[in-house]
């Protein structure tokens, strides 16, 4: 029988997790592949430590350089996370002709494009499951299942952190803190949150998604990313009234058509921002940690994907489908049988955030008197932004009221202007709170 030998590098909630699940399950896989798979090595910064998952010390080392040289190595994850090290680590390893499993989004964010080059340099490969939705094989079913598709549209709610706190807001109707501090005291939000809660994490996602799906690797810079910070219990309460339900959506969009003066390519929105769903729409009902993927083929239609997006079992589930497809490859000889990214879309181009046109929620806190409203829409109209319904709910905030605007489709840049406008009001009390409405069209 054919064997793999793994290396590891990351002893601790992946490395160990992936330890762990080809403990329990490599015997299934053996018999399911025709190849043998053995952890032989596991690099980790500290010998002494106690780990979760506990790894005979005969496998251990501190020196990762060793475990990638190490001729009996014929396959490496790394699971230690960041971007330095972690670059250095693939790039070593490519440079020895071995493939590598990872975990890890960041890293694929800021350097695919030169990661993916290098392992195709060496005749390696470059696995990354794990980096997207946890246990949803979500690259699979781009690169694989779904190949013979253009995808026109994808949705997804990416980072577990953010759907618990926006379900628990919604359902107890909690304040942000209040919910972000339960959460890091379940261990689901870092206490230092920000990769979370300000999208940075859904970015990662989202960029490898577009990336996959639309053939050219997404610059990280040019992905617009709104967190959850500034979402407040009030416009949950508000959106629900309207039959509305607030998720943090990665959204990757294309246009239908090619900007002026370009007759090949029409951009791609690529976006990370909280939106209004419909509660009609499937994704509305996705709660707590989990994760859900809609990704609309123009042959196939809409498909959906769901489960869990985070945790140790769920990463190593997806870690497991790698070792897969590399036992297999290095079974058959062929490093690139599923090529790890194909840049087949060289003019690829990202829609800037203010040509993205959507429907809007606006709440505003205006003094309740006659001419409030005629001063605001007057602004909408001088603007061409048509106003679908007007709501001023029940209640007072000091000496204002909320006033709650439905807008038609307008772009970013037409509502940012007019919104400016609207704050410099007399009659308007607090900066003007905007969410995007998603039509899933
Ligand atoms: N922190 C992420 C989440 C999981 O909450 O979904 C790792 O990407």
């Amino acid at each position: 029988m054919h064997r793999v030998n793994l290396g590891i590098v990351g002893g601790g909630t992946v490395g160990g997790g992936v330890f762990q699940a080809i403990a329990r399950n490599g015997g299934l896989m053996a018999s399911r592949l025709g190849v043998e798979l053995r952890v032989v090595r596991v690099a980790v910064q500290d010998l002494a430590k106690t780990r979760p998952v506990r790894i005979p010390a005969a496998l251990l080392t501190t020196d990762w350089r060793s475990l990638v040289d190490d001729p009996a190595v014929n396959l490496v994850g790394e699971f230690i996370g960041g971007t330095t090290t972690a670059r250095e680590i693939l790039l070593h390893a490519f440079s020895r002709g071995k493939s590598v499993i990872t975990a890890n989004k960041a890293l694929l964010s800021a350097h695919g494009e030169e990661l993916f080059a290098a392992a195709q340099a060496n005749g390696a490969n470059l696995y990354y499951e794990a980096s997207v939705a946890g246990g949803i094989p979500i690259v699979k079913v781009l690169r694989e299942g779904l190949i013979g598709n253009q995808f026109t549209r994808i949705y997804g709610i990416v980072n577990g952190t953010c759907n618990y706190i926006l379900s628990r807001m919604k359902l107890e109707g909690a304040e942000f803190a209040d919910v972000l501090a339960d959460a890091q005291k379940l261990g689901y939000a870092e206490a230092e949150p920000s990769l979370d809660i300000d999208g940075h994490d859904a970015a990662h996602k989202t960029g490898i998604l577009a990336s996959l799906a639309h053939g050219f690797w997404v610059n990280p810079k040019e992905i617009y990313v709104e967190g959850i910070r500034s979402v407040s219990r009030k416009d949950i309460q508000f959106a629900g009234q309207m039959g509305y339900t607030i998720k943090l959506l990665g959204i990757v969009k294309k246009s239908t058509t090619a900007p002026a003066g370009s007759k090949r390519f029409a951009p791609v929105q690529v976006s990370v921002y909280p939106a209004l769903v419909p509660n009609t729409h499937v994704l509305a009902s996705v709660n707590g940690v989990f994760n859900a993927i809609l990704v609309r083929g123009d042959v196939v239609g809409d498909t959906l994907y769901y489960g869990r997006g985070a945790g140790q079992d769920a990463t190593a589930s997806a870690v497991l489908s790698d070792l897969a497809d590399a036992a297999l490859d290095l079974k058959c000889g062929i490093q690139n049988r599923v090529p790890p990214f194909v840049p087949h879309e060289r003019a690829g181009a990202v829609t800037p955030i203010g040509d993205v046109v959507s429907p809007y929620y606006v709440r505003l806190s205006v003094v309740d008197k006659p001419g409030t409203l005629a001063a605001i829409t007057a602004i909408f109209g001088r603007a061409k932004i048509g106003i679908s319904s007007v709501r001023q709910p029940e209640g007072t905030e000091g000496d204002s009221v909320p006033l709650i605007l439905m807008i038609h489709d307008a772009t970013n840049a037409d509502l940012t202007k007019a919104l400016a406008k609207i704050a410099k009001l007399a009659a308007v009390k607090a900066p003007p709170i905007m969410l995007r409405v998603e039509s899933f069209e």
